[in-house]
């Protein structure tokens, strides 16, 4: 019996609406997740792994037209337009909850109904937040078992008046009197799917897709894009950010947070082996961070997720050796290659393709023969968090890390150096709020290869007027001291030279940039002023033991005048769009660094 009689109340009204041939509340035990795994075998959607090299492992073959976020069918649905900003698609929350209602009627025949109690964040913490999510989709359950903390205890800790996030989701394909899937992965065509948010309500409404951010709504819908909502209205931060912790030889430890815009590295950077002798990096989360001030008037951290959905294309034992034992059991693969032995491949996997394989889409592929990727660049594993051997031993602490750097970065091939640092929070703030990235394949609808702007590495998930999004930025300064706020930086580890190499190695050797980080939160490392900020002289970033030239590091650490005024130009067409929102503050320091280039 659920003794929460909203919940109850929600459940049944969804129920009407929807008519599934049977409703199911989920316990979050292995029992249910293997159970529902079997259906799905049984019924062609899931394929089994080899069970000695990957125990506990399965495959997914989406649909092709439903292998990532769809940015165009994503909705800011606030009472008010403006409210959600120039950069969020709007319908108006009335007009749009009609529409999909119209859609949900009678979309669940022919299928289960599961209802999903989960906790972003340790069951119980007081940064935690529960949501409920009500789902057509086995898949959906399975990932969220993994991702986020599913069971019995959530709905205690909710009791019977708890506050919850209301998280509808249908794949939006529902079945005749005896039709099943026949191994096909269920969803509705691009006009008829929705990922819609009433940030007014916080509550969301997901509609036509079973892929990732679209479909497990506990991440970028909740933790996100209704998450930044919460914070700004009640002070503190949601953020698209990976946090770690990073131990310096004599066993000094800090936190860092950073953002990085989908598919630019936030896993990799999360999960480093460090190239330099005597660091060690652990990692809190890969994602997604929810910040608040603690007593001693510094960031706190949590990782609201239990596991991580990252990239596979890349991954291997040379450049992620942590994923990789991360994924060698218990977790789920989507849309990768299968080879005859039951294993998976994909592209930058570290060693050639063994013989034939079953591409994503299910035909048979041969190196040099086949001439389109044999995993989508957008293929993704489902593991969890525990698994990874390098997890931090804090990491579900319910009070959360302590931060002491933020850092922004993105894909760019020219101009932005490997690393710098902001003269102060509101310079921060601008160069977090004009960050640009080379567009991945980790949404749908937005061209690969060419830059767009990302601040902070949220443009697709912030869930009202990015304007104002600045603004909570600046003003959450105030709640403290500024010795107490994090160091703000910038970083590229995507340089590439003009034939088209990357200039920097990367990976591991990022470590060597978090190296000086480190030392300049702790007030010893070297800086020189510049125009953009404070660079590291060539001499302070560890270069022992790297195959690098002097030439390269001063080309990635030097200040490229020609490029910086066309990105000023930019950053001007990029801040045009907010108008009046637009903070007073970074129009004052995008002032300042043209001065300091002088220009006017
Ligand atoms: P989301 O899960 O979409 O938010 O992505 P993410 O930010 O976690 O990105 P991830 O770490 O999965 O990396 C995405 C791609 O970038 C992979 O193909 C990586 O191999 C590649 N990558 C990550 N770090 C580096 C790096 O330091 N240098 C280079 N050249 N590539 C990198
Ligand atoms: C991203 O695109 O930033 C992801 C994958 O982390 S998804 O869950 O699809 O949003
Ligand atoms: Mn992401």
């Amino acid at each position: 019996m659920i003794k929460h009689e909203k919940l109850q109340k929600w459940v049944d009204e969804v129920a009407a609406l929807t008519t599934p041939d049977a409703v199911y509340w989920c316990d979050g035990s292995q029992e249910e997740y293997d159970r529902l795994i079997k259906i799905m075998v049984k019924e062609g959607l899931a394929t089994p792994l080899n069970e000695k090299k990957l125990p506990g492992c399965y495959l997914f073959r989406s649909d092709p037209s439903d292998v990532a976020r769809v940015e165009n069918r994503t909705f800011i649905a606030s009472k008010i337009k403006e409210d959600a900003g120039p950069t969020n698609n709007w319908i108006d929350p009335d007009e749009l909850k009609e529409t999909m209602k119209g859609l949900y009627k009678g979309c669940m025949k022919g299928r289960t109904m599961y209802v999903i109690p989960f906790s972003m964040g340790p069951v119980g913490s007081p940064i935690s937040k529960i949501g409920i999510e009500i789902t057509d989709s086995p898949y959906v359950v399975v990932n969220m078992h993994i991702m986020t903390r599913v069971g019995k205890e959530v709905l205690e800790v909710l009791g019977e008046h708890g506050e919850f996030i209301p998280c509808l989701h249908s794949v939006g394909k529902p079945l005749a009197d005896g039709e099943s899937d026949n191994g096909k992965w269920p969803c509705a065509p691009l006009d008829q799917k929705y990922i819609s948010h009433f940030p007014e309500d916080r509550a969301i409404w997901s509609y036509g897709s079973g892929y990732g951010g679209n479909a497990l709504l506990g991440k970028k819908c909740l933790a996100l894009r209704i998450a930044s909502v919460m914070a700004r209205d009640e002070g503190w931060l949601a953020e698209h950010m990976l946090i770690l912790g990073i131990t310096n030889p004599e066993g000094k430890k800090k936190y860092i947070a950073g953002a990085f815009p989908s598919a630019c590295g936030k896993t990799n950077l999360a999960m480093l082996i460090p190239a330099i002798p005597g660091w060690k990096v652990e990692c809190v989360g890969d994602d997604i961070a929810w910040m608040k001030f603690g007593k001693d008037g510094r960031f706190y951290a949590i990782n609201p997720e239990a596991g991580f959905f990252g990239v596979a294309p890349g991954t291997s034992m040379q450049s992620n050796p942590n994923a990789m034992k991360s994924i060698n059991r218990n977790t789920i693969y989507t849309n990768v290659a299968l080879t005859e032995d039951g294993d998976v491949w994909w592209e930058g996997i570290g060693y050639d393709a063994p013989g034939k394989l079953i591409d994503w889409t299910g035909k048979e592929w041969e190196a040099g023969k086949s001439n389109s990727p044999a995993a989508h660049p957008n293929s993704r594993f489902t593991a969890p968090a525990r698994q990874c051997p390098s997890i931090d031993p804090d990491w579900e602490n319910p009070s959360g890390v302590p931060i002491s750097a933020f850092i922004f970065g993105g894909r760019r091939p020219h101009t932005i150096p490997l690393v710098y640092e902001a003269f102060n929070w509101n310079h921060g703030v601008f160069v977090a709020s004009t960050i640009g990235s080379e567009v991945t394949a980790a949404a749908l609808d937005v061209k690969a290869g060419t830059i767009r702007r990302d601040p902070m590495a949220m443009l697709p998930f912030c869930g009202y007027h990015m304007g104002d999004y600045f603004k909570h930025w600046i003003n959450i300064q105030n709640k403290t001291s500024a010795d107490k706020l994090p160091k703000i930086f910038c970083v590229n580890w995507f340089r590439k030279s003009d034939d088209e190499k990357w200039l920097w190695p990367g990976y591991g050797d990022n470590s060597r940039v978090l190296k000086w980080i480190f030392e300049r939160c702790d007030g010893t490392g070297e800086a020189v002023e510049t125009e953009i900020g404070y660079l590291p002289p060539v001499n302070a970033i560890d270069i022992r033991g790297l195959d690098i030239t002097l030439d390269t590091m001063r080309e990635l650490l030097s200040v490229d005048r020609e490029g910086w005024l066309k990105e000023l130009e930019l950053v001007k067409e990029h801040y045009a769009t907010f108008g009046s929102h637009l903070p007073g503050e970074l129009v004052e320091e995008l002032a300042a660094i043209e001065k300091r280039f002088g220009k006017k």
